[in-house]
């Protein structure tokens, strides 16, 4: 790794309206939010209350707008199963997976957000998933997901962190200190919010790797940071990116 790890970002848009068919004021907030979230400087970072001051963390990681495709379409919702990923199922194929983040902006459904595809997978699908009503935070971004955290969170996966609840009750997330959560928290939960697992701490709700709304969410732990930049070291599943 020379430096700074900056990732490029390719922006696939498949639209069958005109509003999903987003502008690039729209994609641009996206990747200024993801700016500030990975390097600290988003302006709720000074709220992460000070039980939790000691292990608040500045990834270091920086992202830049490399290209947009877009292409019409007339499937009203593209599921989570990839098709939006491969141009024989009307979509869009990736562009340079192995050194470039593919993020795909479409309808979804199903009250889906976004979803990631974590490290180690294939390079065909490789990247994020977003749906075109929660990226960024300006256009058709909604209200309470319109701060551009679903691809935060889902960026997050994509460099291999998992939910802070671990996906089971009292489960791990593989980070020492995210304390062990219940389960996901969703809204804006009251701090402090105390955890009923061993030792009943405090909960993170407000760690990016939760479930609540885009306003609840502002940090990243110094595990998760060291988690992510493991992956971009050499021998890491994403070593090609930071080249
Ligand atoms: N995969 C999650 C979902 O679709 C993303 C949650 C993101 N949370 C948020 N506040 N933006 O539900
Ligand atoms: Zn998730
Ligand atoms: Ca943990």
């Amino acid at each position: 790794v020379n430096g700074k790890i900056e990732i490029p970002v390719v922006v696939n848009v498949l639209y069958r309206t005109a509003a999903e068919n987003i502008s690039l004021t729209q994609i641009q907030s996206q990747i200024d939010v993801l700016n500030k979230d990975f390097n600290a400087l988003n302006s709720d970072f000074n709220q992460v209350p000070t039980v939790f001051s000691g292990v608040k963390a500045n990834v270091g990681i920086s992202f830049v707008l490399d290209a947009v495709y877009r292409k019409s379409t007339t499937k009203t919702s593209w599921g989570t199963r990839d098709a939006m990923k491969k141009s024989n199922q009307g979509g869009i194929n990736p562009t340079s997976p192995t050194t470039k983040l593919n993020l795909w902006v479409c309808t979804i459904g199903g009250g889906i957000l976004g979803y990631a595809q974590f490290p180690g997978g294939s390079s065909a699908t490789d990247g994020v998933v977003i749906d075109s009503k929660y990226l960024g935070t300006t256009g058709t971004a909604t209200a309470p997901f319109n701060k551009g955290r679903t691809a935060t969170h889902e960026v997050g996966h994509w460099m291999n962190l998992r939910h802070i609840w671990g996906d089971a009750t009292c489960g791990s997330d593989l980070v020492n200190d995210t304390p062990t959560h219940n389960t996901a928290n969703y809204g804006l939960p009251v701090f402090p919010h105390y955890s009923t697992c061993t030792g009943t701490p405090i909960e993170m709700t407000m760690n990016y790797m939760d479930y609540t709304d885009d306003a609840g969410m502002y940090m990243f732990s110094e595990g998760q940071k060291s988690r992510m930049l493991a992956i971009f070291a050499s021998g890491g599943s994403r070593f090609s990116f930071a080249q």
